[in-house]
């Protein structure tokens, strides 16, 4: 019964839906129920404290809508909560980080950008792992300042994004970055933008593809794979508007269901 219940899918707002779209390819049979929590957007500029808080929350609304794993799809969460999210819950429990390791070890200029929240940079687990990958490596760390209400909003094209990502990959460039690591998972949606004001040597990355990959892998080793093979039910909750939801998942219209909900 267990196997046939949903992956529950959450993040600050509507950015991890980035993620679900790399889980529905890969696990197309899978039901799904994602949680933006756009009311408390963005996580980013929170204490760990909050962000902790916030992410008990939604853990708990997923499990009570019968979860059977959790997929934290906001890497301000997945850095600031996930280990207590681990202690406190007896169900497997996926986060995203930033994809330092990849581009540590592909990176021919010995120089790398990550961009992620203020949250995710100056959390204890970034710091341990950039440490570890980026030893003789030149590290840029920018704060995506202004980004994520831009992109909860939907206001992915507009001027004010443009000269965001002009001052904040200023730096990048200036250090003759050759990888940028997207440490939000709000940012895939904005990787045209980038790839238009970044050199055309620089490759972005992400980690919606891991995630997506370590999902199945955990399910598959508990034989948790939904074994029906009726089409899935894909369910979306925000506790605030539905528009930029339904935006950035326009391509899915037919398949999904979005809805507004308190939680
Ligand atoms: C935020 O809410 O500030 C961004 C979410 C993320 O880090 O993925």
């Amino acid at each position: 019964m267990k196997k046939n219940n949903p992956i529950g899918i959450f993040d600050s707002g509507v950015g991890g839906s980035s993620i679900w779209k790399e889980i529905n390819k890969l696990l197309p049979l899978e039901h799904t129920i994602y949680l933006a929590d756009s009311k408390n957007a963005p996580y980013g500029n929170k204490t760990a404290e909050e962000i902790t808080n916030l992410s008990i929350k939604n853990t708990e609304k997923l499990l009570a809508l019968g979860a059977k794993i959790i997929v934290v799809a906001c890497n301000t969460a997945t850095t600031n909560a996930i280990a207590t999210l681990r202690k406190n819950y007896d169900i497997p429990i996926i986060g995203i980080e930033p994809a330092i390791k990849p581009a540590a070890l592909q990176t021919t200029a010995k120089s790398i950008g990550i961009l992620a929240t203020k949250g995710t940079l100056s959390s204890a687990l970034f710091s341990k792992t950039t440490r570890e990958f980026t030893k003789d490596i030149n590290v840029v760390e920018i704060i995506g300042e202004g980004l994520v209400p831009l992109i909860e909003a939907g206001n992915l094209d507009g001027p004010e994004m443009v000269s965001l990502l002009k001052k904040h990959t200023k730096p990048m460039i200036a250090a003759n970055v050759d990888y940028v690591v997207l440490g939000c998972s709000h940012y895939p949606y904005i990787i045209p933008q980038l790839k238009a004001i970044l050199p055309d040597n620089v490759t972005i990355i992400d980690s919606g593809e891991a995630v997506a990959r370590q999902t199945k892998t955990v399910l598959q080793s508990m034989d948790m794979l939904r074994d029906e093979n009726t089409a899935p039910k894909l369910q979306f909750f925000t506790n605030a508007e539905t528009d930029t939801l339904k935006f950035l998942l326009k391509n899915y219209s037919e398949k999904i269901s979005v809805e507004k909900k308190e939680f």
